[in-house]
């Protein structure tokens, strides 16, 4: 039986333990895409967990939804990037970067260039998005033409290079929760008739063509892929057909050898086991809303290799510490997720600080 503290390899490199920091859009960067002053001390901060999985990180112009939110495609991107990545190897801490491209999840309002937002296909999400003027429905994005699909997967493979001039340990591509990749997979949201729409194959086309690129240009050992199968969020609804679909796609994902797959797990317990059975390297499986005393459970009953944890990790910077002695964990304020200063992102205290707040309470 394998336990969370126990040290394990993904890809090239050896983690100090089964515990991840689940990705998480902070919205604190510059307006230029630059990572902000404080995300450096940030990751730094939880730099204890196994693998840090950085938040969603923009490939290019047309890949951002939300307001400042990182890139990794230009040199003053790769400058501030690698502020924070020193910072986390300096605690000897392993650090991922989330490549996200939005696709249609995006509001002009929110972008530098406040260009149309682009999808597999002209459909609306159906859904609201936070702007600088407060909630709006996100507009009708534009379809990408076949040979800016393809570009697309370039604008991947190049981020992927810049995110390593940078000093990641690898990229995850976000495959998950009703970003680009998803869109691909969904025929709520891809009716596309070209090769990138229509069969299984097709619609799983956009998905490894990102993981081949990334891995020719990085090494399929620094390259990983989160993916939330039968998640119907935001207009996405991958009908009848989703689970093969993902059999289908985690089989030929296996065959380039990356380095994990990360599971956002919807609720499918028996695609989740045929999921286990297909792939080959590790596996990393977060449940949204855990509680404390169910950490660890997956990776004993051998159903993960390891486990990641998002609003844990993010109100805890000493969440590996806080877990090793049974102590009380801080709870996250939703109310500073997103923009804003240190408050709810730097401060959390960790156990020594929390122990000095008590003891000033008395
Ligand atoms: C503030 C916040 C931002 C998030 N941003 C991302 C993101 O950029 N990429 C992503 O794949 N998931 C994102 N998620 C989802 C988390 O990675 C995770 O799946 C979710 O919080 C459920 O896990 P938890 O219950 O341990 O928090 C975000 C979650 C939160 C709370």
């Amino acid at each position: 039986m394998s336990t969370i503290f126990e040290t394990t390899t993904i890809g090239r490199m050896e983690v100090q333990n089964r515990l991840v920091m689940a990705p998480m859009t902070r919205s604190r960067a510059e307006q230029d895409g630059t990572p902000g002053e404080q995300a450096a001390e940030y990751y730094a901060q939880r730099a204890s967990v196994g693998l840090i999985v950085t938040e969603g990180t923009q490939p290019s112009d047309d890949g951002q939804g939300y307001l400042t939110t990182p890139g990794i495609y230009t040199d003053a991107h790769v400058a501030g990037w690698r502020k924070v990545t020193a910072a986390v190897h300096d605690k000897d801490g392993r650090i991922f970067f989330q490549l996200m491209h939005a696709g249609r999840m995006s509001h002009p309002d929110n972008t530098p260039h406040h260009r149309q937002g682009v999808a597999p296909s002209a459909i609306v999400p159906g859904a609201p998005m936070f702007t600088a003027t407060g909630m709006q429905d996100i507009p009708l994005p534009r379809a990408l033409a076949t040979a800016e699909v393809r570009q697309t997967v370039q604008d991947f493979r190049f981020a992927a290079r810049r995110a390593i001039e940078a000093g990641a340990d690898g990229i995850e591509i976000h495959g998950a929760n009703g970003y680009l990749v998803q869109q691909f997979i969904a025929p709520s949201a891809n009716i596309r008739t070209d090769e990138y729409g229509g069969s299984i194959e097709n619609r799983a086309r956009f998905a490894i063509e990102v993981a081949k690129a990334i891995s020719e240009e990085i090494g399929a050992d620094r390259t990983a892929i989160r993916l939330s199968p039968g998640l119907a969020m935001w207009g996405i609804d991958e009908g009848i057909e989703g689970p093969d679909l993902y059999r289908y796609l985690v089989a030929e994902l296996d065959k380039l050898g990356l380095a994990y797959v990360h599971i956002m797990h919807a609720g499918n317990e028996e695609l989740l086991a045929d999921i286990r059975k297909l792939w080959h390297q590790a596996l990393i499986l977060n449940r949204p809303g855990r509680l404390r005393d169910q950490i660890g459970a997956d990776v004993a009953s051998g159903v993960a290799d390891l486990e990641a944890y998002g609003q844990m990790t993010l109100a805890n910077p000493d969440f590996i510490e806080r877990l090793k002695k049974n102590a009380p964990m801080n709870e996250a304020d939703r109310n500073t997720f997103f923009g804003g200063t240190t408050k709810g992102y730097t401060d959390y205290p960790a156990l020594a600080d929390a122990s000095i707040e008590m003891e000033a309470v008395r």
